[in-house]
């Protein structure tokens, strides 16, 4: 294989760095920056100021965090970030940490908050207040508290307990406050924050999706340069906003693979052939793995061992169409496209997108190993603005809102063993299911909903003048933020009503529906 490619510049946007101590908060300060229409990074704060300051920040924004300022092995900051003239807004632990760095008094006078509480507002017309009310529901978290501000700082808000729940310094471009604007319950939050970024930093509103478009365009054709690029689709939503906006970049030096291994729900693939394609135009290779799918899963009911048996199935699969595409005429390929989000970068520790990815292949006549260099032009976003990204490049709504659906589809959503027989059964079923959620309008009111087949469990019924002896199908109707904890919807009784008759007056061999009433934990949003 020849040298690597040049790796994925950085983008040139200007960023607010959102310094992370340690709480579940920082990505959704991130996430709110960027509702402000400002583009946000996360950084940790054992990232030296040096090298935050090198990035050339807009502003910086300290984090809320688990400890107090004053436990052992808090995570503490240098005094120099608050001296190199960029604003500064700490949140929580963030605005702790600037008080007692800056001179002031944080102590644990017992004044604990914790939930909803009433905020006053001493200075109307603050930078960080204006044209909020005196009065405001704000959302604590806190032990310690502020006693003092720092010199040179205006005290602007504070509650029954708390002196000092806010403080401004215009001079510095510093500002604080103790709550979590962040969060929906601090009713003014949102204003708060872009009060910070608007009027603190003077920063002006003008990151849209229009310019990720059109920034990610200019740094894939960089990145690629005349070779060309593999996509594997997966129906989802972010394999198909990354394909699209390859496409977009570099057009038929792309080539997409669809691997339809016989799993999905019904129409899906439809999408994926036509609609997809006739969204973008791009080039689209379709395997048609549905038997070998089956005849690899025949006779299996172990969760576990139908996942390992799709994950490696797929592999072979999808390997096999990239050698043919390898063999094709034209120049090298040496481009995989992938779909990682935001939230992944951050949680594997951040990394710069330059990973190169090893294909081990056992068919003859090719190299042995085949190394492909990464592009990841959705890595600096989170779901909701790929969703954004893929409604800007025009594809199908029904790909750019699909709800989140597993990789071995409902191979895991059958308990007993995988037939195609049952497999379209339940594609019946999940097809009435989300059809009448949709009618009801309740789409984005739920996370997703699985639908279960219960292929080795039967029960009695009676339909028309006859006994039946059929399979119940569940319904697994559930809201959730990330997929770590869910609850149960709490659907229209006259949607589940309308789920209940159509399944199992058009469903064959169906003669009952029940409700997963189960949070997560203790239940996984999954049967299988
Ligand atoms: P559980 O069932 O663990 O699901 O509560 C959490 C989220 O992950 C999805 N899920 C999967 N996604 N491969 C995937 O790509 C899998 O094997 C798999 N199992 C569960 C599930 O749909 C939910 O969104």
């Amino acid at each position: 294989m020849p040298a690597a490619p040049p790796a994925a510049p950085d983008t040139t946007t200007d960023v607010v760095l959102v310094v992370d101590f340690g709480a579940q908060y920082a990505q959704l300060i991130a996430r709110r920056v960027r509702e402000a229409r400002v583009y946000s990074e996360i950084v940790p704060s054992t990232m030296p100021v040096a090298e935050m300051l090198a990035r050339n920040p807009r502003a910086i924004i300290l984090s809320g965090g688990p400890s107090s300022v004053y436990a052992e092995g808090a995570p503490s900051l240098d005094r120099s970030l608050f001296e190199a003239g960029v604003p500064v807004f700490g949140m929580c632990y963030g605005f702790q940490i600037m008080a007692t760095t800056l001179g002031g008094t944080v102590d644990d006078n017992g004044a604990r908050e914790y939930g909803r509480t009433p905020l006053t507002v001493s200075k109307a017309g603050s930078t960080l207040f204006e044209g909020t009310p005196t009065e405001q529901s704000v959302w604590m978290s806190h032990g310690d508290a502020c006693s003092a501000a720092p010199e040179g700082f205006t005290v602007t808000a504070s509650t029954d307990v708390v002196p000092v729940a806010a403080f401004e310094n215009d001079e510095k471009k510093l500002y604080g406050v103790q709550y979590h604007p962040e969060v929906m319950h601090s009713t003014y939050g949102q204003q708060v924050l872009e009060h910070f970024l608007y009027r603190g930093a003077g920063i002006e509103p003008t990151w849209t999706t229009t310019n990720v478009v059109e920034e990610q365009v200019a740094l894939i054709r960089e990145q690629v340069g005349d070779k060309r690029a593999i996509c594997g689709l997966s129906g989802g939503v972010d394999s198909a906003v990354a394909a699209a906006l390859v496409q977009k970049a570099i057009g038929s030096q792309l080539t997409c693979v669809y691997v339809d291994h016989g799993l999905m729900r019904k129409g899906e693939t439809e999408q994926v052939e036509k609609d997809f394609v006739a969204a973008t135009g791009a080039k689209l290779k379709v395997v048609d793995a549905e038997k070998r799918f089956l005849d690899a899963l025949a006779g299996v009911s172990d969760p576990e061992q139908k996942r390992k048996i799709i994950g490696r199935e797929f592999i072979r699969v999808f390997e096999q169409a990239q050698l043919e595409i390898l063999q094709e005429d034209g120049p090298e390929v040496a481009f995989l496209v992938q779909g990682t989000l935001y939230p992944d970068v951050v949680e594997s520790g951040g990394g710069t997108g330059t990973a190169n990815i090893k294909s081990h292949h056992n068919v003859g006549g090719l190299p042995e190993d085949i190394e492909f260099q990464l592009v990841e032009p959705l890595r600096q976003l989170f779901k909701d603005e790929v969703r954004m990204v893929g409604q800007e490049l025009g594809l199908p709504e029904e790909i750019v809102q699909r709800q989140p659906f597993p990789g071995p589809g409902l191979g895991i959503r059958i308990v007993g063993d995988v037939t195609k027989e049952r497999l379209d059964l339940l594609r019946e079923a999940d097809a009435i299911a989300r059809e009448e959620l949709t009618a009801a309008g309740l789409d984005r009111d739920i996370w997703q909903c699985p639908v279960v087949l219960l292929a080795d469990v039967r029960s009695v019924g009676v339909q028309g003048d006859g006994r039946t002896y059929g399979h119940p199908i569940v319904l697994r109707p559930v809201s959730s933020e990330d997929a770590m904890t869910a609850d149960w919807s709490r659907l229209p009784y006259e949607t589940l009503a309308k789920i209940s008759t159509r399944i199992t007056n058009e469903v064959a061999d169906v003669n009952r529906v029940v409700l997963d009433v189960t949070s997560k934990p203790p239940g996984t949003i999954e049967w299988e």
